[in-house]
Parts: C-alpha cells; structure tokens; sequence
C-alpha cells in the first residue's frame, strides 16, 4: 500500500498540523510504503520571499524528522525535486472542467476574505492531483479540510482515464494509468481549535507551535479565549476550547478527572491551562530535543531529503511513461 501526504511549508507547525495529519503520517510509516513531501511548489502560492522559502522548507524536514518519521521506513522529500509533478500537473489541466475548480472550498473561502486570486491558487487542486497521482498512491492522510482535495483528484483522475484508457472501469477504478487514491481522514481530531475557537491555522494567527520557544509557547496556552464563568461555578466541558485541546492529549481517565473537576465547579480556568502547558510540554519534550539537535546538523537533513527525491523520482518516472504514452507524447 502506498500512503503519500504533503504538507505547505507556509508557517510554523502547529499542534493542528501534528494532530490533524503529522502524527498519522509518522504511524503509517509502519503500515505501508510512506511517501511525505514539503509542497513548496504549493507554497509560492503564498511565500515570496527566497530566504523564507527556503528557512520554512527546511523546517517542516526538522518537523518530521523530529516527530518520528524514520527516513529509513519512509520518503521524505521536496515537491520541487521531482520534476514529473509539474508536467503531469499540466497534463491534467487539459482534462480538468473550470468548473471543478470553481466549487473547491479553499479557492471559494480565500475569494471570499477578499484575497484577490492568481491562476496558481484556481489550479492549485490540480498540482495537487498531480502530487497525488504521480506515485500511484493508494491512502491519502489529511485533514477534514483537505478531504475535498481528494476527490477532486479521483474526480480528474477517472476523467483522465476514460479519456485516454480504453480499458478503463470507472465502477472499479480498474484499467487505466492512473490510480484512483482514498483520503485517510482521523474523524476524532478532525478539526483542531486554535486558542481563539476557530479552526486552528498559521493563517488565522490562533496557533500553538510544536517548536516555539516554551515561554512563547505558555503564552499563547494561558492566552486561550474562554467564557466568563466564575471560578467556583460549575463549567461544560464541551463548549471549553482549553478541554478541547486537553482531549488530544490526556489518557481516558486523566481526562475523566478533568472533566470532573470542570463539572464541580471551584477550579478555574487558569488551572486546566496550566495543565494543558504541562501536557504539551510532556508529550513534545523528547521531540522538541531532537528538534535542536537536528537544527545543528544541516547536512544530515539535505542528505534525508536528496536520498528522498531519487525514491520519490523512480516511481514519478514509470508512472509519467505510461501517461505520456497514453496521451501520445510518446
Ligand atoms: P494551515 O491551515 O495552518 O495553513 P495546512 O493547510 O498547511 O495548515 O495543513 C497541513 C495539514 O495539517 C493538512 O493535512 C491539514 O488538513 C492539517 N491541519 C491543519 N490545521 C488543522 C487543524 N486545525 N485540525 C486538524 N488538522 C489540521
Ligand atoms: N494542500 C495540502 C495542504 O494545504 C498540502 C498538499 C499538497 C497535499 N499536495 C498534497 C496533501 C498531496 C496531500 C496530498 O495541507
């Protein structure tokens, strides 16, 4: 089985990229044939600045590398280094009804908070199908939010092959050159809330970082928005964003506790803030090391990532021989 994600290096990593998609990434690294990329090609849809690109790529490789992704059980590679990704991006293009991409949540979300969109930001699902199909993937780990993403690849990829593969079985997904992939998507961590409620995302500014400095990363926990409650009443746990955070990380029965203590009253919400910082700083401690370590040694990063691409790139090669034959390019 093969399983490919890639993640934009357009921020810092916050605990919803872990929750939301790093965390399953560096588990199914034992289940199947992981292949994780840094989509830079993606993030020049936001990222225009060569030193920040740069700075920003090399991070989220610190990301995985330091949450436990072994680059001996899987590939860890650029979007960049594989060549094959930007023509078959193309080549899909010239299958790919406008309308299709006119109904994508994320172009239609950024239109309306009134980013004024460029052509890369429209076509941006099809560069991501092209991500997808070029390594004949079959499990695609993400976020409830990028779920769409994947159906729209299914959605150019069956259109790719009934144009192009006789053979082809939509009903099956059989006989064509191009595989049609699955999202993965981990229901109870879906959506990860970030310290104002909403969505948690590098570009609402209401992140927690995975490798922020601890005083910074204290901060932004105790700043956590939550009601006026007075201290000694009783609170619902389900409408705190600080419990919604504690869920991710606390055992059945701490949790229970917890709970317990929201629906006693008495303890305020400094308190279950303070617990939360101790939780993170437990669950991250070992990584947030390895983080620092890897920070010192560059050339091991650059050599995880150059190993990745020639992987990555044997498998681009044979699936782009079959597309360009199919097309008549070749
Ligand atoms: P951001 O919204 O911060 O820009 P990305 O869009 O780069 O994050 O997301 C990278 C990965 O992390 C994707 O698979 C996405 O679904 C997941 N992800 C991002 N934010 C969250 C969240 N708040 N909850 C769950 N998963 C998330
Ligand atoms: N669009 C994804 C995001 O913003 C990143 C991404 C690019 C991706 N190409 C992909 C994810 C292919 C999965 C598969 O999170």
């Amino acid at each position: 089985m093969r399983i490919l994600s890639g993640v934009q290096p357009s921020g810092r990593l916050h605990i919803g990229n872990y929750f939301g998609a790093i965390h399953q990434f560096v588990d199914l690294q034992h289940k199947g044939m992981g292949l994780y990329f840094i989509a830079d090609l993606h993030a020049l849809t936001t990222i225009r600045d060569a030193a920040r690109m740069r700075e920003l790529v090399r991070d989220v490789a610190l990301n995985f590398l330091a949450l436990g992704l072994d680059p001996q059980k899987a590939t860890l590679f650029r979007q960049s280094d594989i060549p094959e990704v930007a023509e078959l991006s193309w080549i899909l293009s010239t299958v790919t009804p406008m309308g299709l991409l006119e109904r994508a949540h994320s172009y239609k979300d950024k239109t309306a908070r009134g980013i004024s969109p460029d052509h890369g930001l429209f076509a941006y699902p099809v560069l991501m199908a092209a991500d997808i199909l070029v390594y004949h993937s079959d499990v695609v780990p993400v976020g409830r939010d990028q779920k769409q993403h994947v159906e729209i690849t299914r959605d150019i990829a069956v259109k790719f092959n009934s144009t192009y593969c006789p053979g082809f079985d939509p009903a099956t997904g059989e006989g064509g050159a191009l595989k049609l992939p699955k999202p993965l998507i981990l229901e109870e961590t879906a959506v990860v809330p970030g310290i104002d409620g909403q969505k948690m995302s590098k570009s609402y500014g209401n992140t927690i970082d995975l490798f922020g400095p601890e005083k910074e990363v204290r901060k932004r926990i105790m700043g956590i928005k939550t009601d006026s409650t007075p201290l000694e009443a009783p609170k619902d746990p389900d409408k705190c964003n600080v419990f919604a955070l504690i869920k991710l990380f606390a055992q059945p029965a701490e949790l229970a506790q917890i709970r317990g203590l929201y629906e006693k009253g008495g303890t305020g919400y400094g308190e279950f803030k303070k617990r939360l910082a101790d939780m993170f700083f437990v669950r991250f401690g070992e990584a947030r090391k390895r983080y620092a370590e890897l920070q010192s040694d560059p050339a091991y990063v650059e050599g995880v990532l150059s190993d990745g691409a020639t992987r990555a790139r044997d498998i681009a090669a044979k699936v782009m021989q079959e597309v360009r034959k199919a097309t008549g390019l070749k």
